[in-house]
């Protein structure tokens, strides 16, 4: 059976001493049986160093928001992967919606940054979603089907079930609107599909693909009831441990 994910993406928030504060207090909240969840916590990176050592020994792991595709180089205001591992990263997440709109990510970029992370180790957490116009024009499947296949180009099939995806709506990232679990379930399973296409349906039936786009407590059970839906990306919610543990409780439950 596929394991569910709960991601929780920082973004820019939480200096060292908040980013202290916060893992302390997810981790001794944690403290039930996680059964077959897994839960990921992506802080900037300059507390990455500080969560590795205060997540050590609890099941929590490790992420980064972002990398880039070479080992080491001259490349001002970079971070590379090899880095990541070294501070206790075991997963990265790749084309936030953010990156591809404000920092010039492209399917292209991600899809190098997918490759890349996976020869080095990291499993990498892909993120593709339509904006509101395109789900308005009924273009939804078309621009998510597009960046579903781009992200796995030259990616082989042993490789690609290691791909994590995270599908999230522009219109409900930061918002409040959140997907219907209908809404949501229609674009996982569709998403499945594509991957069935490239590779195969065992293939599709291990990828792990999780919803992101205003997920909190209220909502998390009828989202990660849905049968293609694999966990969660959360943003605002993983900020404070009220909100971000029962997200993992939800998961545990269903
Ligand atoms: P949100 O963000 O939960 O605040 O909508 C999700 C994300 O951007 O990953």
């Amino acid at each position: 059976m596929r394991p569910k994910i709960i991601a929780g993406n920082w973004k820019m928030y939480k200096d060292l001493h908040a980013s202290s504060e916060l893992i302390a207090s997810v981790v001794s909240r944690v403290d039930f049986d996680l059964d077959n969840v897994r839960v990921v916590v992506c802080p900037p990176f300059t507390s990455l160093e500080l969560a590795h050592r205060l997540l050590e020994g609890s099941p929590i792991a490790l992420g980064a928001q972002n990398m880039y595709t070479e080992d080491e180089g001259a490349f001002t205001g970079e971070i590379s992967p090899k880095m990541l591992l070294a501070a206790g990263c075991t997963y990265v997440i790749i084309g936030h919606s953010e990156r591809r709109q404000y920092f010039g990510e492209t399917n292209v970029s991600v899809n190098a940054k997918v490759r890349k992370a996976l020869a080095a180790g990291l499993t990498p957490i892909a993120c593709v979603g339509e904006s509101l116009e395109e789900r308005e024009k009924g273009i939804t499947e078309q621009v998510v089907g597009t960046q579903v296949k781009a992200l796995f180009k030259e990616i082989s099939e042993a490789d690609a079930s290691r791909v994590v995806i995270a599908y999230e709506p522009i219109w409900a990232i930061g918002t409040g609107k959140t997907a219907t679990p209908a809404q949501a379930q229609e674009v996982h399973q569709f998403i499945r599909k594509i991957v069935a296409q490239l590779y195969s349906w065992p293939t599709a039936d291990k990828i792990v693909i999780q919803y992101g786009g205003s997920v909190k407590p209220e909502n998390a059970v009828d989202l990660l009831k849905q049968p293609d839906i694999d966990g969660a990306l959360v943003g605002g919610a993983c900020l404070k441990a009220e909100t971000f543990v029962p997200i993992i409780r939800a998961a545990v439950k269903t």
